[in-house]
């Protein structure tokens, strides 16, 4: 049979749909989701990384039982992280702060999933009307209403402290994600809370008290996030940390930080570094003193590079350019708890129309057949990582053709630039990794290098093969290539051809899919995603050898249901074009990328592995 003709009809491969609890249907996917896809990942390790085969035998140890969830809000669940991290040698928290005395802050929220049988905590924020949640966009961008739960004045991560609270509405900024200019443009979000917090809001800075958030005002920032740079693996602090950190100039940001910051962005911290928020307090707020003993809105935390190191600075969404925004979708009856000035300011401006908002109907979760699960070998050892591993994109690695648009411009890295990438980053001691070293990472602990990252690119242009690949085996390094296995048959010169593709597997890079002929994964029939993955991932096995198990959603495009069904037809990951480094085992199909540009130099690429976001 000719395996690339072969299309499945669709009750082949989408999972049955039982009546079963929601909560309980969540926990069950995850188990037989995930035991599989890390027996499978283990296979795979065996015959590919041969290398890695030890994992297999320390990751069996803890097996989640499947226990169903109570989602009741007022049950206390604990929190599911690796041992409490030990002070390290300064005792810093937060990095250069202190604990905040318990109760000190009653807005401040603790952003958490619930996709294991304990809550596990990813993001801070705040409590800006008494039924919605101000965070950054990074933190909840994709996430379904029902996959956050927040947790209102808790001060010890697990305990059974403030008010635990439903989500059933997530508004990103619309623009966040489009900006040519700025990868965290518009990092903000706001998360409705299906009934409101007993706790009083935080009110936002506004135009009208813009002086109070002067350049040199020494704001707070508060937050759960690792104590320092280095804690990548007890990222987690326990107890609620504070720093105060003065505000910085714009000017000042903009030197220190590149082109990376925008008017809608602000800095804060020391140019001799030393204090700062880090990975974990994302979403979490930046306030400074209303003047009356209260406090304002000012930053959320969004990213920085590295933490809290002398010559950069933490960067914030510049909460006072959003009270529109903010207004926007607070109802008036939820507005009593913003300024004044604010309020008259929204009456005379004419409401620019409400943008659509997903409405919170929770899709099915896929629920694999337990039946047609193998025996595990081993098990996830239940841990919920979170890892901080640049996903590097590229595309076309060529000058672009003199014609080129803006868009070809911006997506072709030349041969003598991309050699300069990769000499920079043997020289700053960077590993590139696979995708499976990641997920091995991610599922089992299985240890990484020092300074990991991911090479990848996306298309298959021929020029990777002519232009990359020769650099790539000259440094020692690897690299995944996202294929359109439609372009590949039609022999089209611009792409690879198998034969090309199966010289590079040999020499050690990956080759997955980008799907069959670059069409957008989003709102699509479960036929025609069958259609996409099976097609693209057999076509490859057939070619190459081996099966493909990651795919790159072409244009960034998908959804909840691409997810479903890519998963049952044997995918374990999904990369997007969302900008980030920071992964977790309980999302593995919306893996961030670091975005390498035409115009991105040595430098900046190496400035950007080192973000903190
Ligand atoms: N983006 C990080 C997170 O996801 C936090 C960034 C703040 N980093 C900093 N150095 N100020 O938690």
């Amino acid at each position: 049979m000719n395996l690339r003709a072969y299309r499945p009809s669709p009750r082949r491969s989408v999972p049955s749909r039982t009546q079963c609890r929601w909560n309980l249907k969540r926990t069950a996917s995850l188990l037989f989701g995930i035991i599989p896809l890390v027996s499978l990942l283990l296979i795979f390790n065996h015959i590919i990384l041969r290398e890695q085969t030890a994992l297999a035998s320390n990751s069996a140890t803890k097996t989640p039982t499947p226990v169903p969830l109570d989602v009741g809000i007022t049950q206390a669940m604990t929190v599911t992280a690796e041992t409490p991290p030990t002070p390290n040698k300064a005792e810093r928290q937060i990095v250069g702060g202190k604990p905040a005395v318990p109760g000190a802050w009653p807005w401040m929220v603790s952003v958490q999933t619930f996709t294991t049988p304990d809550y596990v905590y990813f993001c801070g924020g705040a409590l800006v009307a008494p039924n919605w949640v101000l965070t950054a966009a990074h933190c909840v961008i994709n996430s379904m209403p029902n996959q956050i739960i927040t947790t209102i004045g808790i001060h010890r991560l697990g305990s059974n402290q403030g008010q635990l609270l439903e989500v059933d509405r997530i508004v990103v900024h619309p623009l966040y994600g489009y900006d040519f200019t700025h990868d965290f443009a518009h990092d903000i979000a706001l998360l409705h809370l299906s009934q409101p917090a007993d706790a009083d809001p935080v009110a936002p800075l506004t135009a009208a008290t813009l002086e109070l958030a002067a350049p040199g005002t020494v704001a707070t920032v508060i937050g759960w996030g690792a104590l320092s740079e280095e804690g990548r693996e007890g990222w987690l602090s326990y107890d609620l940390h504070q720093v105060q950190v003065p505000i910085v100039s714009q000017e000042e940001c903009n030197t220190s930080m590149g082109r990376m910051v925008s008017e809608n962005m602000l800095c804060a911290g020391y140019s001799e570094g030393g204090k700062d928020a880090c990975h974990g307090d994302s979403g979490g707020p930046l306030v400074v003193p209303d003047g009356n003993g209260g406090w304002l809105l000012t930053g959320i935390v969004s990213f920085g590079i590295g933490c809290a190191r002398p010559a950069f600075y933490g960067v914030y969404t510049r909460v006072s350019q959003y009270n529109d925004w903010l207004l926007q979708h607070i109802s008036e009856m939820e507005t009593v708890y913003l300024p004044i000035a604010m309020q008259s300011e929204a009456v005379a401006t004419p409401q620019p129309a409400t943008m659509p908002q997903p409405t919170a109907t929770p899709q099915p979760t896929a629920m694999p057949q337990p039946t047609a699960t193998p025996q595990p070998t081993a098990m996830p050892d239940g841990v919920i990582r979170r890892a901080q591993v640049p996903i590097l994109m590229y595309h076309y690695v060529s000058e672009p053709p003199p014609e080129a648009d803006i868009y070809r411009v911006d997506l072709s890295v030349s041969p003598r630039r991309f050699a300069s990438h990769l000499q920079a980053m043997a020289a700053a001691g960077y590993t590139t990794i696979s995708m499976y070293d990641l997920l091995a990472h991610l599922t089992q602990g299985a240890p990484l290098p020092p300074k990991p990252v991911v090479l990848t690119f996306d298309d298959g242009y021929r020029d990777n093969y002519e232009n990359a690949f020769p650099l790539l085996q000259e440094l020692g390094m690897i690299a995944t290539f996202f294929v359109v296995t439609d372009f590949i048959d039609s022999e089209n010169p611009a792409y690879l051809t198998w034969e090309m593709a199966r010289a590079m597997q040999a020499a050690g890079m990956r080759i997955e899919s980008h799907g069959r002929d670059h069409t957008s994964l989003q709102n699509r029939k479960d036929d025609y995603l069958i259609w996409q993955a099976l097609g693209s991932a057999e076509t490859i096995e057939f070619e190459i050898g081996v099966r493909p198990r990651i795919i790159t959603y072409p244009f960034g495009r998908y959804d909840e249901n691409t997810i479903r069904i890519f998963k049952s037809a044997g995918f374990w990951a999904g990369v997007t074009v969302r900008a980030g480094a920071t992964h977790m085992t309980d999302d593995l199909f919306q893996l961030k990328r670091v975005r390498v540009r035409g115009t991105t130099t040595a430098a900046d690429l190496l400035r950007l592995l080192e973000l903190d976001w």
